[in-house]
C-alpha cells in the first residue's frame, strides 16, 4: 500500500458542489507598486462593499494571499490590529458594509521561481496571475466571480525599466526621485483579478492599427527584448487576421483603443489573455523565417487568435469559479481551431486536432487523471488546464454546433454574449442561451459535461436488398472512471455518408426523418443505448462512412475488412475520414506486426496495404497535405493505447518495419515526388508552401530508411542550403537518429550558430531528447549540464526532460527503470523550484498499469517515492496520489 498522507497533512480538496457566492465585492481596486528585484512594496486599496447575493451569517472579510510579507493594513484610515494571518489567507472579522481597506505588503520576484505573482524574467517584471496567482501579489478575494475596476501606478528604475504596462490606458506617467519614474494606467472594464497584469523592462516595441467594424483606431503593440526585434512580423499579422475573422464569424468587436502583447522568456503556459496585456511565452510569439518552422507559424498564428478572442469569451464574459474553466477555454479553443481551418486548410487543421485529442484526451479519459469537462472536485487547478477541459471541451463546444447548425449556433453565442455580458457564469449559461435562441431542449446534452470517459460506438449494418434497406445499428456505452460508474448515455450527433461501389455518395432519404431534402450527408442524432437508423431506396449494398469530420469525440468499433478500408481511403469524399480510414489501415496492419514481433513470427505486410498507400502517393487529386498526414503512421503512444499491455519495444519494432516495407515498396514513388517537390523560393508562410514541404519532408524520411548515404547527403546539403528553418529542421531531425559522424558535427555546428537564439536552442534539445540513438538518456543527462540548459526555464525543461518523457517511449520505458528514476528526480527537484511544472511532467507516469508487472512495479515505486517527499506541493501530490489510488 502507498504510503498515501493521513487526512491531516493532505491538502484540502475543493468541491464544485460547495459553491458560495463571495461575501464581499470589490467594486474598485487601486495599486501602487514600488518596483524593486527583491523587495517590491504593493499598496493597494479596496473598495469593499456586503454582496447581497450571499446568504451566510458569517460576514468575515476574505481575502486569499500567498508568500506575502504583511506589513500594514488600514480600515477607513484605521490601523487594524483585529485579525487572522496564516498561510493562505487573511481574515477579517468585524468590518462595515461598505468601507475601505488599505493593505501593504511586500514581495520578493527575484526568488519567485513558480512564476506566478509577480517575477522576474530575463530583467523584466511581469505578472501572471491565472489562476491564482494574484494572491502572490497582494492579498484579495482571489476568485473570478469578484469583478472589479482597477487603477494600477508602477513606479521603478527608470534605466533599467524604461517601459511600464499594465491593463488600459495610460493616463499620466512622470518622473520621481532617484532615478526613478512612474505611470499610471485605468483599466475602465470590470475584470476579475486572474486577468490582472503588469510589465516593466526594457524593450522594442513594433507598432501597428487596426480599424475596427464600427471604425474605432485600435493601437496594436508587441512589446520584445531588443535582439528580437526583427520576429514581430507574423504575431502582428495573425493579431488582426484574428480581430477582422471575430468581427466576421461572431459579430465580437475589440473594446480598449490599445492591445499590447508580451513576450518574456519564463512561462508556465503558452500565453495569457490578461486584459488589453497579453502575456506570451517568446517560443509563442516570435518567429522569423530562418528561425521559426511552419509549425512554429502555425502555432503563433492561431495562440495569438485564442488569447485575442478571450476578450469576449473569457474577459467579458469570464467564469464564476474554476470548475467552469471550460467556459471558456473549450470555447476559446473551438473558436481558434475554426480561425486556423478558416485561414489555412480545414482538413489539414481537423486531422491535427483529432491526432492530438485521440492521442492525449483519449489517453486521459482512460486513466486515473479522467475529469469531465466540468470537473467536480481538485486539489490544485492548475492541475485541470487539460487536454479534456481545453480539447475534449472544443468538441464539446462543436458537438452543439452541429446539432443548431452554423445560423443556430451563432444566434446562441449573441443571446450568450449580450445577455451574460460583465457577468461570471457557468456553463449551464452557456448551454442554455443556445437553447433560449433555437427554441430546443439540450438537457440531455448536459452529460457530456459532468461525466467523464470516452464513449465507445458498436456499429452494424445490415443491408436487405429485396427491400432496398440499409440499416445501420448503434449501441454506445462508456468505461467507468475514478469515482463515476454506470453512465448514463450522451447525446452524440454524428454525420454519415453512404458511397455506392464506385465510391459516389449516394443521396440519402431516412427512414422517420421529417427534412425530405436530398442530401449526400446528414446529422445522426443518438440518444439512447441502442438506435437504429434506416436508409431507404438503396440500391446495392453501400460502404458506410460515419462520424464524418469526427463530429463527436467517441471510439467506433466497426467490423470492417482491410478491403474496404482501402476503398474508403481511395473515395470516402470527406476528406477527415478518407485519412481515418488510411489511419485504421495502418492500426490493423501494425497491431497484427506488433503481435507478430511478439511471437517471432516473420514480419510481412499485404500487397493490398502497399497498393493502397502507393495510390495515395501518386494521387493527382488529393493536396499534398493530406498525402503527408496519410504517411504519418499512428504514433507510438497512440498504438500503445490500442494494446491490452503495453510492449513499447515491439510497438518500435512494428512501425520501424511498416515504415521500412513503405519505403522499399515506394521507393522510386518517393523518389519523384520528392524532386518534383523542390523549390528555391523566398519563404512564405502559406497552405500550398506548407504542404510542400511537409510531404517533402516526408519523402526524405521515408528514404532515410533504405539509401542512408545518398539521404544523408541530401540531408546535410539541405541543412546548408535551406533559407528557412522548416527544410533545416526536417533535415536535422531525420539525422538525428542516426549515429554517424555527420551527426555530432552538424549539431555542433548548429549550436554554434544558433546558441545565442532561445528559441532554437530549444529546438536543439528537443531534436535530441526524441533521438533513437540506444544511449539517448545518458546524452540527455549530459545536455542538462550543458550552459544550453536551465532548470528554473520551463520552455528548456519542456524541451529536454519533457519531450524523452512523452516522445521517446522506448527509452523513457527502458525495462532497467532508468527511465523512471531519472524522471523521479527531476520532479523531485522541480518540485521546489515550479510545481505546476513538476506535476506536468510527472503525468508521464501516471498511466503505469498498463504496462507489464515489471515496469508497474518500477513506476509505482517511483511515485511512492514522490509521495514520501517532505514538503511536496500540492500540484506533484495531487497527481501522485490520484496516479496510485485509482
Ligand atoms: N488562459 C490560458 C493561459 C493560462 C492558463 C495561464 C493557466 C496560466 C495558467 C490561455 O488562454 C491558454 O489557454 N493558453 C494555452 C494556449 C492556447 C492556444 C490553447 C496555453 O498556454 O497552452
Ligand atoms: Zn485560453
Amino acid at each position: 500500500m502507498a504510503d498515501i498522507k493521513s487526512t491531516e497533512t493532505a491538502p484540502n480538496t475543493i468541491y464544485l458542489k460547495d459553491y458560495q457566492p463571495p461575501i464581499y465585492l470589490i467594486d474598485h481596486v487601486t495599486l501602487y507598486f514600488d518596483l524593486h528585484e527583491t523587495q517590491t512594496v504593493v499598496t493597494s486599496n479596496l473598495k469593499v462593499r456586503l454582496n447581497p447575493d450571499n446568504k451566510q451569517t458569517n460576514k468575515a472579510l476574505l481575502l486569499d494571499g500567498q508568500n506575502l510579507q504583511l506589513l500594514s493594513i488600514k480600515i477607513d484610515g484605521q490601523e487594524l490590529t483585529q485579525f487572522v494571518c496564516d498561510e493562505e489567507r487573511l481574515t477579517i472579522t468585524s468590518v462595515p458594509e461598505e468601507c475601505e481597506v488599505e493593505i501593504k505588503t511586500q514581495i520578493n520576484p527575484q526568488d519567485n521561481k513558480a512564476l506566478e505573482g509577480l517575477y522576474l524574467s530575463s530583467s523584466m517584471f511581469c505578472t501572471q496571475c491565472e489562476a491564482q496567482g494574484f494572491r502572490r501579489i497582494t492579498y484579495f478575494p482571489d476568485r473570478p466571480d469578484v469583478m472589479s475596476r482597477y487603477d494600477v501606478t508602477l513606479s521603478g528604475d527608470k534605466k533599467k525599466y524604461p517601459v511600464l504596462l499594465a491593463n488600459g490606458n495610460l493616463v499620466s506617467q512622470g518622473e520621481g526621485e532617484n532615478g526613478k519614474h512612474w505611470a499610471s494606467w485605468q483599466d475602465p472594464s470590470l475584470k476579475p483579478s486572474y486577468l490582472f497584469a503588469v510589465v516593466a523592462g526594457d524593450l522594442f516595441v513594433k507598432e501597428d492599427h487596426y480599424i475596427t467594424m464600427s471604425g474605432r483606431k485600435v493601437l496594436l503593440q508587441v512589446f520584445v527584448e531588443h535582439e528580437n526585434s526583427h520576429k514581430c512580423e507574423h504575431a502582428l499579422i495573425s493579431l488582426k487576421q484574428a480581430m477582422k475573422w471575430d468581427e466576421d464569424t461572431y459579430g465580437r468587436e475589440y473594446d480598449l483603443d490599445i492591445y499590447m502583447i508580451v513576450a518574456v522568456n519564463d512561462f508556465n503556459m503558452g500565453a495569457m489573455e490578461n486584459k488589453g496585456l497579453n502575456v506570451f511565452n517568446a517560443s509563442c510569439v516570435l518567429a522569423s523565417p530562418d528561425t521559426a518552422t511552419d509549425a512554429d507559424y502555425y502555432n503563433i498564428q492561431s495562440i495569438i487568435a485564442h488569447e485575442y478572442f478571450h476578450n469576449w469569451s473569457g474577459n467579458r464574459v469570464t467564469c464564476r469559479d474554476w470548475f467552469q474553466l471550460s467556459l471558456k477555454e473549450g470555447f476559446t479553443v473551438f473558436r481558434d481551431q475554426e480561425f486556423s481551418a478558416d485561414l489555412n486548410s480545414r482538413a489539414v487543421k481537423r486531422i491535427d486536432d483529432v491526432n492530438v485529442l485521440r492521442t492525449h484526451q483519449f489517453a486521459q479519459d482512460a486513466g486515473p487523471m479522467a475529469h469531465p469537462i466540468r470537473p467536480d472536485h481538485y486539489i490544485e487547478i492548475s492541475n485541470f488546464y487539460t487536454v479534456t477541459v481545453y480539447n475534449k471541451g472544443a468538441e464539446i463546444v462543436r458537438m452543439i454546433r452541429s446539432l443548431v447548425g452554423n445560423d443556430g449556433f451563432r444566434k446562441g453565442t449573441d443571446l450568450y454574449f449580450e445577455r451574460h455580458d460583465g457577468q461570471a457564469v457557468t456553463t449551464e449559461d452557456f448551454v442554455k442561451s443556445i437553447e433560449d435562441a433555437n427554441n430546443i431542449d439540450l438537457s440531455l446534452f448536459q452529460n457530456w459535461y459532468s461525466q467523464a470517459g470516452t464513449p465507445e460506438l458498436d456499429v452494424t449494418t445490415i443491408f436487405n436488398e429485396r427491400e432496398k434497406k440499409f440499416t445501420v445499428s448503434i449501441k454506445q456505452s462508456c468505461p467507468d472512471t475514478p469515482g463515476q460508474k454506470n453512465k448514463k448515455p450522451f447525446h452524440i450527433p454524428l454525420q454519415v455518408g453512404l458511397l455506392d461501389q464506385d465510391g459516389s455518395d449516394v443521396l440519402l432519404e431516412l427512414a422517420d426523418d421529417s427534412l425530405t431534402s436530398a442530401t449526400t450527408q446528414k446529422i445522426l442524432q443518438l440518444k439512447s443505448e441502442q438506435q437504429d437508423f434506416t436508409f431507404l431506396n438503396v440500391i446495392s449494398e453501400p460502404h458506410l462512412s460515419l462520424n464524418r469530420g469526427f463530429t463527436s469525440p467517441v471510439k467506433i468499433r466497426q467490423q470492417h475488412s482491410n478491403d474496404e478500408l482501402a476503398f474508403l481511403f481511395a473515395h470516402d469524399s470527406d476528406e477527415f475520414n478518407r485519412w481515418d480510414a488510411g489511419q485504421l489501415l495502418a492500426i490493423n496492419t501494425l497491431l497484427d506486426l506488433i503481435t507478430k514481433v511478439q511471437n517471432n513470427g516473420e514480419l510481412a505486410i499485404a500487397e493490398n496495404v502497399i497498393n493502397a498507400y502507393r495510390n495515395t502517393l501518386t494521387s493527382r487529386e488529393l493536396d499534398k497535405s493530406l498525402i503527408a498526414s496519410a504517411f504519418t503512421l499512428p504514433s507510438e503512444s497512440y498504438l500503445a493505447d490500442q494494446c491490452d499491455v503495453v510492449d513499447t519495444d515491439a510497438i518500435h519494432q512494428a512501425r520501424k518495419f511498416m515504415r521500412l516495407e513503405l519505403a522499399r515498396s515506394l521507393q522510386s514513388e518517393f523518389k519523384t515526388v520528392f524532386n518534383n517537390n523542390q523549390s528555391d523560393a523566398a519563404y512564405l508562410f502559406e497552405a500550398e508552401e506548407m504542404a510542400r514541404r511537409s510531404l517533402n519532408h516526408v519523402c526524405l524520411s521515408y528514404l532515410m530508411c533504405l539509401e542512408q548515404e545518398e539521404t544523408l547527403n541530401i540531408c546535410l546539403d539541405q541543412i546548408e542550403a535551406a533559407h528557412n528553418m522548416t527544410d533545416v529542421m526536417s533535415a536535422l531531425t531525420i539525422l538525428s537518429h542516426y549515429d554517424n559522424e555527420s551527426r555530432q558535427r552538424v549539431l555542433d555546428a548548429f549550436y554554434k550558430k544558433w546558441k545565442d537564439d532561445a528559441q532554437v536552442v530549444e529546438k536543439w534539445l528537443s531534436i535530441q531528447a526524441a533521438s533513437d540513438l540506444p544511449d539517448v538518456l545518458t546524452r540527455v543527462k549530459a545536455l542538462m549540464k550543458h550552459p544550453a540548459f536551465c532548470i528554473t526555464n520551463p520552455n528548456k525543461v519542456r524541451s529536454l526532460i519533457g519531450r524523452f518523457c512523452a516522445v521517446n517511449i522506448v527509452h523513457f520505458h527502458a525495462a532497467d527503470g532508468s527511465g523512471y528514476e531519472f524522471l523521479t528526480e527531476q520532479v523531485l527537484a522541480l518540485d521546489s523550484i515550479n510545481p505546476q511544472i513538476a506535476a506536468r511532467l510527472l503525468q508521464n507516469m501516471s498511466r503505469w498499469r498498463r504496462y507489464d508487472n515489471k515496469r508497474q512495479g518500477l513506476m509505482k515505486q517511483q511515485l511512492e517515492r514522490i509521495l514520501a517527499k517532505k514538503d511536496l506541493s500540492k500540484d506533484v501530490y495531487e497527481i501522485a496520489s490520484r496516479s496510485l489510488n485509482d
